[in-house]
């Protein structure tokens, strides 16, 4: 862990991940009782675990797919501008949908991202997000069912990253600058 100007804190464990993620599962086979297949759209990079983990928790036939949206230029500050870098795969007219983001911070991706999604026309759009930093919300958005409200820290781990690193940490952990 030599070279870097942080250390990572322990925030939330994997197994009360896990736990959340077994609750929140059952709310949402009931939420989609009826479905015949639910699209479970993932947001990339930062969702990719925990979406892993949420479908092979889910008792109802699914699809999955990725969408890669970045609110962020070159720059450290967000843009506030979402581009969608990688479009979905499959079309979602009509169908069951349940959105996967890693964290909700000003809302931005989540609000852009919902709202291109239900222009097409899906049957049923419903969204989950692992984190979520209410205190940093600039626009009004919330999804459907929340893993864990946070404070304002900067995280890292379960498939978050922070400058590309440490999405690998089983577990969420708060970044602690050291100089
Ligand atoms: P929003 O558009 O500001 O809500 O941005 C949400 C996105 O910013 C998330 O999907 C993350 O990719 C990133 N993000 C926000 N907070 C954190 C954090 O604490 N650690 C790592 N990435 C974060
Ligand atoms: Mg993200």
């Amino acid at each position: 862990m030599t070279g870097r100007p942080y250390v990572v804190d322990r925030m939330i464990s994997a197994k009360q991940i896990a736990a959340r993620i077994e609750a929140l599962c059952r709310e949402i086979e009931t939420e989609f009782a009826e479905t015949d297949k639910l699209v479970v759209v993932g947001l990339l990079r930062g969702s990719f675990v925990f979406i892993a983990d949420l479908v092979r928790e889910l008792d109802l036939d699914v699809e999955v797919d990725f969408l890669e949206a970045s609110s962020y230029g070159d720059a450290t500050e967000s843009s506030r501008e979402v581009r969608i870098l990688k479009d979905l795969r499959g079309g979602i007219e009509g169908r069951d949908v349940l959105v996967v983001e890693d964290i909700i911070d000003t809302g931005f991706t989540m609000k852009h991202v919902l709202g291109l999604l239900k222009a097409r026309k899906p049957k049923r759009l419903r969204s989950i997000a692992l984190l979520d930093k209410p205190s940093r919300r600039e626009v009004a958005v919330k999804a459907d069912w929340t893993g864990f409200e946070i404070p304002d820290e900067f995280v890292v781990g379960y498939g978050i990253d922070y400058a590309q690193r440490n999405r690998n940490l089983p577990y969420i952990g708060k970044v602690r600058f050291t100089e």
